[in-house]
């Protein structure tokens, strides 16, 4: 995906790490078009969900006071959509056949849900960890 300024919450650990969940979608991208196996889009969502999960974990560490409320309040919809999709992604994986398409379509909304992210729930986030 094409990295932008206004991605950027100038909370360094937080930058460095929506980099590389897309730099992870961008090679993935690399293998699915050299034309990735089963096993490797199982690997390809496994690695998306455990990567969102710790990158969450990350940011409700980094503002615990401001109040545990904010910070739970802050991901609990985020969390929500994004796992019940790459879920969405596994079932179908395990019921039927799975092309590249589906895979590039997982990581379209992969890439949506983190540019959705980093613009909207993540905007403010600078001030949340200052003020925690
Ligand atoms: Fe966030
Ligand atoms: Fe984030």
């Amino acid at each position: 995906m094409i990295w932008s300024k206004k991605f950027v919450t100038n909370v360094g650990p937080i930058d460095r790490q929506h980099q590389l969940l897309a730099a992870l979608c961008d090679m993935y991208r690399v293998i699915v078009d050299l034309g990735m196996e089963r096993e490797l889009c199982a690997l390809m969502l496994a690695d998306l969900a455990r990567d969102a999960n710790a990158h969450f974990d990350v940011e409700d560490e980094m503002m615990p006071c401001r109040s545990r409320m904010t910070a739970l309040h802050h991901h609990r919809a985020d969390d929500d959509h994004v796992f019940r999709e790459l879920r969405r992604y596994q079932a179908r994986l395990a019921e039927s056949e799975w092309s590249a398409d589906d895979a590039r379509d997982c990581l379209d909304m992969f890439e949506r849900w983190l540019v959705d992210h980093m613009t909207h729930l993540d905007a403010d986030i600078h001030s949340d960890v200052i003020a925690a």
